[in-house]
């Protein structure tokens, strides 16, 4: 016997180069306290099915129980023979309350159960941390959000000046991709909630034992009605790591705005200190490491994703070993949203914006141009008509280097004859935005209702 989990048909123990492949210890030893709290609902299981007395129940749950305190403490570790945290786990039990008892809980399980659910547990944990750490991202926003309830700012498309914009609107318009990420995690976990145990190997167990009993212990919603699909389908894994690097896809967009925003060319906003990084050389630097490190992590995030789904694609039922490489990428995603969500709180929530330059640079580049072609709508000009006058309006301020606004009555009129000295009324960069009035405009009563709208949905969140 080779000690292995699987020794009994095997005469030799594998090749040192094949164990060094088979290890997953060192990424697999977090799933160790839900290995324990699952094997402690197995155990009972076992005992109502009266495969275990009610005295080797109490010894086999006292042993996991030191065997957890053991785990926490580093106490217990794996071992250079232990293949994975669950064989790991068996030793450990078995060294706790010998093999008469400890070598009776691996009845009705595999590994292949036991992990399916294990990592079930610990993404569901992940999840709702990785949820918090998203409120406090939307919550610095929502602060930036108040703090500047009418400041403006040049909106933009293409990179290119577009139309004016409240500071506000801009910042919400970052906050509802997050409240959307939130309620991703929230309707995944659903999905989550479903407990492979009892699937055994692939095919269930003859044992008399109860899945829906252990999900439940185990805070599932229930267990799996298939046990092929339980213990063999990972969508769930990589439908996490989508979230993940949908999360991680919606940071860098924010990120790339404060990239630009805090250069000299910008200056929109300046960087706290804390949040920031100087050069080595240049003295003069300060640079947005946090926004940087996001846009790149990012990539790191997508790249999780694309292997994990690489990985699982084409596998035959059941489960296949491929299926080792399924908690890595994942891991690392929640890894990198756990350094990365509290830094993003701490950059966006010290950000001084400069609100005199964002509206000095509110109107250049003709953003109102849109604001004459629509006042001359309202006069009951066809768009068509209107679009080409206030293009004109554009030519003429461009050729004699003025803005919109110091266009004469003659140019106006040269423009197009319904354009009289009524149409500067709209000419002001506060005008064109208090204009865009209806429900998701930028106008700061809609911008005020839907403020109240983004709390609703974040108390949802913050409920979970
Ligand atoms: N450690 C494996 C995994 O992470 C589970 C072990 C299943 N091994 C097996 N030979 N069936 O997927």
């Amino acid at each position: 016997n080779t000690g292995a989990l699987w020794g009994g048909r095997f005469a030799g123990g594998p090749a040192d180069a094949m164990a060094a492949l088979s290890k997953s210890t060192h990424f697999d030893w977090v799933l160790a306290p839900f290995d324990i709290a699952a094997s402690k609902a197995h155990a009972r299981v076992l005992n109502r099915a009266e495969l275990l007395s009610d005295a080797d129940l109490t010894t086999m749950l006292s042993g996991l129980d030191r065997l957890a305190a053991d785990v926490e403490s580093g106490a217990f570790v794996a071992a250079e023979s232990d293949e994975d945290v669950h064989g790991a786990l068996e030793r450990g039990l078995i060294d706790r309350v010998g093999p008469e008892v400890g070598g009776r809980l691996r009845a009705g399980r595999s590994r292949n159960d036991q992990v399916a659910t294990q990592f079930r547990m610990w993404v569901r944990v992940a999840a709702r941390r990785v949820s918090a750490g998203l409120v406090d991202v939307v919550e610095a926003l929502l602060a930036q959000v108040d703090a500047h309830p009418d400041t403006v700012m040049p909106g933009k498309t293409h990179f290119q000046a577009a139309q004016p914009v409240l500071l506000a609107h801009q910042l919400l318009a970052h906050v509802h991709p997050l409240l959307r990420d939130l309620d991703r995690i929230r309707d995944m976990d659903r999905r989550l909630a479903v407990s492979p145990y009892g699937g055994g190997a692939l095919a269930g167990s003859s044992l008399g034992l109860d899945p829906d009993a252990i999900a439940a212990e185990l805070g599932f919603d229930s267990a799996a009605d298939n046990s092929i699909d339980a213990t063999s389908s990972r969508d769930f894994a990589s439908e996490a790591a989508y979230v993940f690097a949908q999360i991680a896809v919606d940071l860098s967009r924010l990120s790339e705005e404060v990239i630009a925003w805090c250069t000299p060319e910008f200056g929109y906003v300046t960087l706290a200190d804390e949040w920031s990084t100087g050069s080595s050389i240049m003295p003069q630097k300060k640079n947005p490491d946090v926004a940087e490190l996001a846009r790149g992590k990012t990539g790191r995030l997508i790249g999780n994703l694309a292997g994990l789904l690489a990985t699982l694609k084409a596998q035959p039922l059941a489960y296949n070993r491929d299926l080792q490489e399924d908690k890595e990428p994942v891991f690392d995603s929640v890894a990198q949203l756990d350094l990365l969500l509290p830094a993003i709180a701490g950059l966006v929530g010290t950000l001084t914006f400069h609100p005199e330059r964002m509206e000095e640079l509110a109107p250049a580049g003709y953003t109102l141009a849109t604001d004459i072609a629509e006042w001359m709508v309202r006069q009951g000009v066809p768009f068509r008509v209107a679009h080409e006058a206030a293009g004109e309006c554009v030519r003429l301020a461009e050729k004699r280097g003025v803005g919109l606004d110091e266009l004469t009555d003659k140019e106006l009129q040269s423009a197009d004859q319904s354009l009289t000295p009524a149409v500067r009324e709209v000419l002001t960069v506060r005008g064109s935005i208090d204009s865009r009035n209806s429900r998701g405009g930028t106008a700061a009563a809609a911008v005020a209702k839907q403020r109240e709208r983004v709390a609703e949905n974040l108390s949802a969140a913050k409920d979970w």
